[in-house]
């Protein structure tokens, strides 16, 4: 059988991502991060869309290169339809159906969080592949979500965030404490040098296999605002305490969500995605969760869990084979649901 050589666009947020698969298998995967959010503290919408149109063409030259494939020898091409910011969409969908329509080979659209998820089928020795149904949780800076996966194209949101995600939660949590944006990483590294038991935070309530992050956020700021103004010096005295109190509270109500999605659909293998999959201690529990429940973990390799193009790529593999094309008229879609 001949060789399914797809190019892949990722643009939802603030990365521009070009990816080239071939059949399973990832020949590249460039990523241009937008360092020039940092100084605001969170994305930009309209500055990101600005970055997405500079970086797109290079970045898919990039690609090319790299899997020292020309142009004309792609199959199809895969592109994110959505969710996302609009205006960063439109950047990679216009692109994508242009150079479909320029090379005449068929195009894909593909939802950004079934991509998070089946970022898990990529063949490499980095990462395994997890047997249906199972629980795809993916957690990053925009999305918090607890999926069942009964097949590639069949899932269902069980549970998702009533208000900010998981990684917002790190992010906003970090310019409480004055640290740099994104937070995650740096309150991961602090934490494992303090005492997650020093202060108690709340576990905000919420129903079913919710979650909801902002009462956690305001009850921080409230306990540091307090402590700051009794002592000055608090929070640079205190700070791998407050890390690693933070991190204990968070990964505690990820673990304890996914105890009981387990328990209510009686499914034991997890798979986890998202930039927030990085995290140490997350990792660790769910390690844990495979002596302590019985648990089959699977962790993607870091470069498939941050948005990335390959992970697009592999679900235009899928619905390549299954001939799922769409044609120029599609338009991308900020909402669109799993
Ligand atoms: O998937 P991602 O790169 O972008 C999207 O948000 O879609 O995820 C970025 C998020 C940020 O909120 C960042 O703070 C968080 O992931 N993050 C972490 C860690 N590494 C990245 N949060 C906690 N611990 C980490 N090690
Ligand atoms: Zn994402």
């Amino acid at each position: 059988t001949k060789d399914v050589y797809i190019l892949a666009i990722e643009s939802s947020c603030d990365d521009t991502s070009a990816a080239v698969l071939q059949n399973g298998k990832v020949l590249s995967n460039v990523v241009a991060n937008q360092k020039i959010h940092e100084a605001y503290g969170g994305v930009v919408p309209e500055l990101a869309s600005r970055a997405h149109q500079q970086n797109i063409v290079p970045v898919v030259h990039q690609a090319l290169t790299i899997a020292n494939i020309d142009k004309k020898q792609l199959t199809a091409i895969a592109f994110t339809r959505g969710p996302g910011l609009m205006g960063s969409l439109l950047v990679g969908t216009s692109f994508a159906k242009s150079l479909s329509l320029g090379l005449n080979i068929p195009l894909i659209e593909v939802n950004h969080m079934q991509a998070h998820i089946l970022a898990h089928f990529i063949e490499d020795e980095a990462q395994s592949i997890p047997k249906f149904p199972f629980l795809g949780m993916t957690i990053s800076g925009g999305h918090t979500q607890i999926v069942l996966v009964k097949d590639h194209f069949d899932m269902e949101v069980i549970g998702e965030t009533l208000d900010d995600a998981v990684g917002e939660a790190y992010d906003k949590s970090g310019k409480i404490l004055g640290l740099t944006y994104p937070a995650g990483p740096i309150i991961d590294k602090l934490a494992r040098e303090g005492n997650p038991k020093a202060f108690p935070f709340p576990k905000p309530k919420a129903p079913g296999l919710n979650f909801s992050f902002s009462g956690l956020k305001t009850a921080i700021l409230y306990f540091v605002q307090k402590q700051v103004k009794e002592n000055p010096n608090f929070i640079e005295e205190n700070l791998v305490d407050i890390c690693a109190s933070i991190q204990y509270t968070i990964v505690n109500i990820i673990i304890d969500k996914l105890k009981k999605a387990s328990k209510e659909t009686g499914i034991k293998t997890i798979a986890i995605g998202g930039g927030v999959s990085a995290n140490s201690a997350i990792r660790k529990a769910l390690k844990d969760g495979e002596q302590k429940y019985g648990w089959t973990a699977h962790i993607p390799k870091f470069a498939y869990t941050t948005d990335n193009a390959a992970m697009i790529g592999i679900v235009g593999y899928l619905k390549y084979l299954q001939e799922d094309f769409v044609d120029a008229s599609i338009s991308a879609s900020s909402r669109i649901k799993i």
